[in-house]
């Protein structure tokens, strides 16, 4: 069964086919990074009229490469929320055309979900119950996941979510937009020798990254940070112990079967390398290109739902607050 995956939620316009939702037969991505560097953050309305632009000719692309036309493709799922409601209304309308014209099951996805199933597209396939880690620009949740749709949040961030945090970090630190990949880039010659807090918010899964960044915002404006590299990497290892101490925690509490990391952050290279070094449960972590924004991902959680029988009509809508649950 082979489902297009459209996403437009943020700032890439992605587009893919997946067989399965397992096999990647085309994951098309455009993003908007280098329009949105000079402002130093996404601006909604230029992500908007670019994801315009772009959408068509990535869905011809993702189509092209998988070689697959309308009449070969069983399902049309498209990210409905999370979002920038803007950019979400571009993909869920055009997929709302197609669907129409082409009499395609229409699938909408929480773009939250679609992230926990990028961990479907490699080699391993995940097992229940689990306990995914999402850790996005705009969430970081911990999620028990006891079957296909079957979701318990046990801890959220009271604040800045991690990857929020990593780009205010950077920004603080003055190393550019976007922060994520450059604190990760900056680490690399760094030392974590400088101090900083961890709030452990004992006695619950919740995260809370604001202490972190202001402790880190007084060190730069007292003028005690001497090498921005050696503030990436403390900076990155305090986020880290917390994500990967309470993910391991949780997810011996649950006894569960595996560990899935999700989520643009998912792609920092410590985060990876110290959850898959201290915990004692099997991790799965998909390739970085599959932890960032991405449709491959949106096409497998489409599969997942279309065969749970769940559909969507010609009049759903984007819920740019929309909840995992
Ligand atoms: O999942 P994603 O692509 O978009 C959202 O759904 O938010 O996540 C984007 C976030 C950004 O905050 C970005 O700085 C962060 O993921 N990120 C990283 C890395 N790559 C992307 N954070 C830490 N290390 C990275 N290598
Ligand atoms: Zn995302």
């Amino acid at each position: 069964m082979k489902v297009l995956g459209i996403e437009t939620s943020c700032d890439e316009t992605a587009a893919a086919v997946v067989e399965d939702g397992t096999s990647i037969l085309s994951n098309e991505i455009a993003s908007q990074v280098e329009l949105h560097a000079r402002y130093g953050g996404i601006v909604p309305e230029v992500a908007s009229r670019q994801h315009l632009l772009a959408i068509i000719p990535v869905i011809e692309r993702a189509m092209a490469e998988a070689g697959v036309d309308w009449h070969n493709l069983d399902g049309l799922a498209v990210t409905r929320g999370p979002g920038l409601a803007g950019s979400l209304l571009v993909g869920v309308s055009v997929a709302k055309a197609v669907a129409a014209v082409q009499e395609m099951p229409l699938i909408g996805t929480n773009h939250l979900e679609a992230h926990i199933y990028a961990n479907w597209l490699g080699e391993q396939k995940p097992r229940f119950p689990l306990i995914c880690l999402i850790a996005s620009g705009g969430h970081s949740d911990l999620v028990l996941t006891r079957g296909h749709g079957d979701y318990v949040m046990l801890g959220r961030t009271r604040d800045d979510a991690a990857g929020e945090a990593f780009d205010k970090a950077a920004r603080i630190l003055g190393l550019g937009y976007p922060g994520g990949p450059a604190i990760d880039k900056a680490s690399e010659t760094g030392a974590a020798t400088i101090e900083l807090p961890r709030a452990w918010l004992k006695g619950s899964y919740d995260f809370s990254f604001s202490g972190l960044k202001t402790a880190l915002l007084r060190l730069v404006e007292g003028g005690r940070v001497c090498r921005s590299d050696d503030a990436a990497a403390s900076f990155q290892k305090a986020v880290v112990d917390v994500l990967v101490t309470k993910t391991v925690a949780a997810a011996k509490e649950y006894r569960v079967k595996q560990i899935l990391l999700s989520g643009g952050v998912a792609a920092n290279r410590l985060l990876r390398r110290q959850l898959l070094a201290e915990s004692p449960i099997p991790v799965l972590v998909p390739p970085p290109i599959l932890c960032t924004d991405n449709a491959a991902m949106v096409a497998a959680c489409g599969y997942f739902r279309l065969q749970a029988g769940k559909r969507d009509g010609l009049n759903m809508d984007v819920v740019p607050g929309l909840k995992l649950v």
